[in-house]
């Protein structure tokens, strides 16, 4: 892992009133980073350690490029204080097990709201490999939509899901799955990437067709390193630290029920800090 202590933020682009990106300057870590793994940044000294994706990576440029969802209150600091010309307090990484990037000669890559920007760099791997891949994507309406040029790129069919039917299909990414089953009928592996019940919606879809699926898990993480075990999920039965074990997992094998469990545990507190941030 790298450890350095001047993370510089070169680009902010916002996509809407929720949803950034930032690009961190770090040619070290753009050089290790590979698809499916991720950081823990702190904004600021007595700052909460934020696990966060890689969304993609510019090996030539030098940079991390991570997109947030201003949620929660540590979110929503980043929101406020992250600016260009300014810098992240720390960033660690690259952490996880690297994504596996199957010889799949055709894939279906599915992200959902925070899952859309990982997905990307994954999508591009496997066209790299030569595989036709199946881009879907969910957003809640039109306004919304981000990178579409960018998976357009990497993506032989694109689908972009709406909720509101205000751009592409109008339904949830299942749907758009499932079109894609129907009509390809060989398909070799889907990649999911978005919240649990989205993960677990996709896995569902692709159960009945004996599709291998793997999701990208998001637990509660502290240390990053394997040795807090906050991260732990249940997988085929087994406990698995998603920090180092993960964070991708056969989605066919996951216990969503016993992740979204865990995920709501600090939900009281995570309100009580937002609010007192807010005031
Ligand atoms: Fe602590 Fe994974 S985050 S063990």
């Amino acid at each position: 892992d790298i450890v350095s202590s001047d993370f510089p933020i070169v680009t902010r682009t916002d996509f809407s009133d929720t949803t950034f990106l930032l690009e961190i300057l770090h040619p070290a870590m753009a050089k290790a980073a590979k698809p499916g793994q991720f950081v823990i940044v702190m904004v600021n000294e007595h700052g909460e350690r934020i696990p966060l994706t890689i969304a993609d990576f510019d090996r030539q440029r030098g940079t991390i490029t991570l997109v947030i969802q201003a949620v929660g209150k540590s979110s929503r600091e980043m929101q406020a204080e992250c600016r260009v010309g300014g810098t992240l307090f720390g960033m660690v990484g690259p952490m996880g097990i690297p994504s596996h990037v199957s010889d799949a000669k055709k894939v279906i890559c599915v992200g959902g709201g925070l899952g859309v920007a990982p997905i990307f760099p994954q999508a591009r791997a496997f066209k790299e490999n030569g595989a036709y891949v199946i881009g879907v994507v969910g957003f809640r309406s039109a306004n919304l939509i981000f990178w579409e040029h960018k998976f357009r790129s990497v993506c032989d069919e694109f689908i972009i899901c709406t909720d509101d039917g205000s751009a592409g299909l109008k339904g949830l990414v299942t749907q758009g799955i499932e079109g894609a089953i129907a009509e390809h009928g060989d398909i070799d592996e889907v990649v999911a990437i978005g919240p649990p019940i989205m993960m677990r919606a996709c896995a569902e879809a692709t159960r009945p067709h004996k599709i291998k699926t793997m999701v990208s898990l998001n637990p509660i993480m502290v240390d990053g390193t394997g040795m807090c075990g906050g991260c732990r999920v249940r997988v085929g039965g087994r406990i698995k630290f998603a920090c180092v074990d993960g964070p991708d997992f056969d989605g066919h094998a996951v216990d969503f029920d016993d992740l979204m469990q865990r995920l709501k545990r600090y939900r009281p507190q995570e309100q009580q800090s937002l609010e007192q941030w807010d005031e």
